[in-house]
């Protein structure tokens, strides 16, 4: 029996939580669940059926209407839309650029949650509220945080013309997804301004190890270093 549950990523965009899931759920032979296809799946249909992104009842209409199912395997998730595979079409600008507004609305998000809550444990997974609304018994919680330059930064590399219109764009994607962004009281934080994605994924390993180690199972802190702390 595995002696992991429910493994939770969560953090703002870029923050580097979805290459970190999917680096913990490999080192752990673990699925890994990314929560933000489902929205974009949502966004898609609603996009699909052009009606007003902030009317929550015609979306709500419109997400009744179709058969989402998030298969997770453990190098992705795969979506499927009335059986046909829509992952490649779920990152395109036209996406991005809405999936805020569909993502604000309740009956959305518990639609998500829904989905979410019928995959079987365990499982890695990242989102926004991951460990407090959609998983809050999850047995080990992650939150990661870096600053908007840095985001922006390994996003687009070094380039100078490209750097500010990122950073802008991730602070109004923080600004919009604010409500989302609160950790959880039992998460470790993790600053990842200083990190390589190397140096985080050896971080999260030696914390849960270390959890097991000390206590199977039980929801203890995990270990104080210089760039993690509890929040
Ligand atoms: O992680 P991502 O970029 O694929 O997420 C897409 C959008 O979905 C993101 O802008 C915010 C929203 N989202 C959310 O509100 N809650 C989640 N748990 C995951 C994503």
């Amino acid at each position: 029996m595995s002696p992991y549950g429910v493994i939770t990523f969560d953090g703002p965009a870029a923050s580097g939580k979805s290459s970190v899931a999917q680096r913990i759920a490999a080192a752990l032979d673990l699925p890994v669940v990314s929560s933000g296809l489902l929205y974009r799946a949502a966004t898609l249909i609603a996009e699909g059926a052009q009606i007003d992104l902030d009317d929550e009842e015609a979306v709500m209409a419109r997400l009744r209407r179709h058969d989402v199912e998030l298969e997770p395997v453990h190098d992705g998730n795969r979506v499927r839309l009335d059986g046909a595979d829509v992952t490649e079409t779920l990152h395109t600008d036209e996406v991005d650029g809405s999936v805020s507004a569909v993502a604000r609305h309740p009956r959305v998000r518990s639609w998500v949650s829904e989905h979410l809550r019928r995959v079987a444990p365990p499982f890695v997974i990242d989102g926004r509220d991951m460990g407090t609304v959609v998983f809050p018994e999850a047995s080990d919680k992650f939150y990661l945080t870096a600053s908007p330059e840095v985001r922006a930064k390994r996003r687009v590399g070094e380039r100078a013309a490209d750097l500010e219109r990122v950073a802008h764009a991730i602070r109004r994607r923080d600004a919009l997804d604010a409500h989302q962004l609160v950790p959880a009281n039992d998460a470790q934080r993790i600053d990842t301004d200083p990190l390589t994605l190397d140096e985080v994924v050896a971080l999260v390993l030696e914390a849960l190890r270390a959890r097991r180690a000390s206590s199977v199972g039980a929801p203890t802190a995990g270990p104080t270093t210089d760039h993690a702390e509890e929040c």
